[in-house]
């Protein structure tokens, strides 16, 4: 019995596991069986990003709201009829609690009946095999992998399969999803599945597809690491204008979303872990009018994300005018308002600002600033014993880097005198040496330290002597990392990042050269 939960844990971001954790104990509480379940287990079986967390639950999950709620979720939508729930959990995760069902399809263009099941049962209503799997966070049964159509073995043969011969006929929106699937892992259909995926077109099943499935797949675009590409492969195939009739790569703004998707790679590089679902779907239908953006709108199940891009450019505007005002008249000021505005903001301004300055601002935020990290005085520091292990240092840390953004703190006098009332007072003196005899029995009764054996050795002058007093380290501490006082989120778990010049570019966190192994063996001592 394969247990996946070790491969779970390792390729789940922190928050990501919060979430799990989240969710199997908000189910387990109402006594539904719960279970991770499609793009969610396939992604963490083939190694890629995993993008949302899609749940399945014997029971309904529409149920749960309020303890979700409770728990700090927040609920971005639901569909009814189908009792899902589309929730965003602590730390910006989003997630899909659907309720284990079947789906029988009756007629060509009618929506499935529906009726609850088990768990494997859901699986087979699924579309493709590497989609049909299911891991267990059950007690008694928790990570294990439940895989009725070998969807593991698709995964490792890069293969989009479907499950079945009416795969296409019953739910028309899986030739989109194919076609997406296989554009963003760049797999293949399997030979049969695109026998059958030609024969779908030839015969324009396509035409009954559901307004909600078109809205599930436009809302899919949104998170897609490379949008373009994806978009580019729909409108090959024919599948763009069955989105939204007038929609082609020519109503997207390219270079906007291009300089997007730059600017949040580094962004990820930096640290920081920005959303930028709304900002994609802003530069995917930029050119399209605003009748068929508010179709589009309508039809995306997550209501959430609909507002977020309905505002973006508000909420733009208003950030762009707080950076030209006095709130970001000195950089340490502006550090501070960018180190708090919500990061998909900051993400979209820095693709969209007009304004030098706020363009300046942003980029200086994200490049030049950061060097003066470097120039904390971590000499001065350590000479009055301002270090890491003192509570006080990161805001002493931060309230230093303010002032150098400022461009204070210029001289070593300058630096002294403000570091100075911070300083902690210096250690106690050591207790003076005892002498006589019942010292000499005192330190015999000690238990034999090392250091006091040694001492009793007559390797130095004080015999006897306590301890040595504790001497500040010479080095500056290792890490610097806890004087970057913009905390940057939570990083996401992505593919090694394909580093690309823009706009950004120029400042990368200087590391410090890891120590090397030494290569050469250990010399053994010769044996003569
Ligand atoms: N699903 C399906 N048929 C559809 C839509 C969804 O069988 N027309 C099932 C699949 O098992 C899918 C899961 O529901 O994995 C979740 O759907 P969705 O979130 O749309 O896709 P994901 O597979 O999670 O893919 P992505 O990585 O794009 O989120």
């Amino acid at each position: 019995m394969a247990d996946y939960i070790y491969t779970m844990e390792l390729r789940l971001t922190p928050n990501q596991q919060k979430g799990v954790t989240l969710v199997q104990d908000v189910a387990r509480n109402a006594g539904m069986n719960v279970y991770l379940t499609g793009g969610a287990v396939r992604d963490i079986i083939s190694g890629f990003p995993i993008r949302d967390l899609d749940f399945t639950v014997q029971g309904n999950p529409l149920k749960l709201q309020k303890e979700f709620e409770r728990s700090g979720a927040i609920i971005g939508g639901t569909e009814d009829d189908l009792k899902v729930l589309y929730l965003t959990l602590p730390g910006g995760v989003r997630a899909e609690i659907s309720p284990a069902r079947t789906e029988k399809y009756e007629k060509t263009g009618k929506p499935p009946v529906i009726a609850p099941a088990t768990i494997i049962e859901d699986l087979r209503r699924r579309d493709f095999t590497v989609n049909a799997m299911a891991l267990s966070l059950n007690p008694g049964s928790r990570g294990l992998l439940l895989d009725p159509f070998n969807g593991a073995a698709d995964v490792e043969a890069k293969l989009v399969r479907v499950l079945h011969n009416y795969a296409f006929v019953e739910d028309p929106s899986r030739l989109i999803r194919a076609s997406r699937f296989a554009a963003r892992f760049h797999w293949v259909l399997e030979e049969r599945t695109q026998a059958r995926y030609e024969s779908a077109k030839e015969n324009n099943y396509i035409e009954y597809i559901t307004n909600r499935a078109i809205g599930n797949e436009i809302e899919q675009l949104a998170y897609e690491d490379d949008p373009l590409n994806v978009v580019r492969v729909l409108e090959k195939e024919g599948w763009l204008k069955v989105l939204s009739p007038h929609w082609t790569t020519a109503k997207i703004d390219t270079n906007g979303l291009s300089e997007l998707m730059r600017t949040r790679q580094q962004m990820n590089e930096l640290g920081y872990a920005p959303d930028p679902a709304a900002a994609v779907l802003h530069f995917l239908t930029a050119k399209l009018s605003d009748k068929e953006v508010s179709d589009i709108r309508k039809l995306i199940p997550r209501k959430d994300l609909v507002e977020a891009w309905r505002d973006i450019s508000d909420h733009a505007k208003e950030l762009a005018k707080r950076l030209s005002g006095k709130e970001a008249a000195t950089p340490s000021r502006t550090w501070k308002l960018l180190s708090n505005a919500r990061q998909d903001m900051v993400l979209f301004l820095a693709v969209t600002a007009r304004q030098q300055a706020v363009e300046q601002k942003i980029k200086n935020f994200f490049t030049k600033w950061r060097e003066v990290q470097q120039k904390i005085p971590l000499p001065e520091m350590t000479e009055l014993l301002i270090t890491p292990q003192l509570p006080e240092y990161p805001k002493i840390a931060e309230e230093v880097f303010m002032l150098l953004l400022d461009g204070k703190l210029r001289s070593r006098t300058e630096r002294l005198n403000f570091l100075k009332p911070l300083a902690p007072p210096p250690p106690p003196p050591p207790p003076p040496p005892r002498r006589g005899r019942a010292a000499k029995a005192a330190v015999q009764a000690q238990p034999q330290a090392p250091l006091a054996a040694a001492a009793k050795k007559g390797k130095g002058k004080d015999k006897g002597q306590a301890a040595p007093v504790a001497v500040p380290p010479a080095k500056a501490p290792e890490k610097t990392k806890t004087v970057v006082p913009a905390k940057a989120p939570e990083k996401p778990k992505a593919e090694k990042p394909k580093s690309s010049p823009t706009k950004l570019k120029t400042a990368q966190k200087k590391k410090a050269p890891a120590k090397k192994p030494s290569s050469k063996p250990k010399k053994k001592s010769k044996k003569h």
